[in-house]
């Protein structure tokens, strides 16, 4: 079985994939990831994510794996785990900045076709509905505005930044939205197919009891 899971930035979809996952005994990939290793190892060989000349020709050396560890997902770069790293501002809009380019998502979609074909999944991303597993079995298009999510970054970086500042966090959420949403290949975007899922209202158990619903009904 194949479900896939969109939305934009910080909406909440890796909680929700995640306790899907687990429920169904299914694994969970979290596409968002791949991408930002992309960028990291372009950042890591000096190169400027955005720059698709240079990018295209490291394309051919870039080896990315994934593998499962305790049931955590981890993504390596020529063998190295590089999970650790991926999770700063930086790599974030390297990532969607890398992500505009469409020979490296290619790249990308095929090392996602082979694991939804190896296993059963949950897959989160921007295009898993519309382009990569258009004939998944459920699809849903999870959202919330801006400032919502805007504030759950927030609240999960005061921890670690005690500086951050939400309206900053916010503005770069929008850029984001709007790389993602706006350029030409495999752009963020509903599948017709989708079940849209606002959560600008509701809290994480919620969310994960309404899509689980979902799905344990249909099955
Ligand atoms: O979900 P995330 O924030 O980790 O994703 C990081 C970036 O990767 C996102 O801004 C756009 C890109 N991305 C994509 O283009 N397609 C996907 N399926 C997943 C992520």
């Amino acid at each position: 079985m194949k479900i896939a899971i969109d939305g934009p930035a910080g909406a909440g979809k890796s909680t929700v994939a995640k306790a899907v996952a687990r429920k169904m005994k299914f694994n969970y990939l979290d596409t968002g990831a791949m991408y930002r290793a992309a960028a990291y190892a372009m950042i890591e060989r000096g190169i400027e994510p955005s720059d698709r000349e240079k990018v295209l020709s490291a394309l051919p050396g870039l080896s990315m794996k994934i593998v499962y560890k305790g049931g955590s997902q981890k993504v390596l770069i020529d063998g190295r785990d590089v999970t650790p790293y991926i999770r700063t501002p930086q790599i974030s809009k390297g990532a969607s900045d890398i992500a505009v380019i469409p020979e490296l998502r290619l790249k990308l979609v095929d090392l996602q076709r082979e694991v939804a074909n190896e296993y059963d999944v949950v897959m989160d991303g921007r295009d898993i509905g519309t382009y990569v597993l258009p004939d998944a079995d459920f699809k849903f298009f999870i959202t919330a505005s801006p400032r919502e999510r805007a504030k759950r970054r927030y609240l999960e970086l005061k921890e670690t930044v005690p500086d951050a500042d939400i309206d900053q966090i916010e503005r770069d959420i929008i850029a984001r939205d709007k790389t993602d949403s706006t350029r030409e290949f495999a752009p963020l975007r509903q599948a017709e197919d989708a079940v849209l899922v606002d959560t600008t209202d509701l809290n994480r158990e919620q969310v994960i009891e309404l899509v689980s619903g979902m799905i344990s009904g249909a099955v």
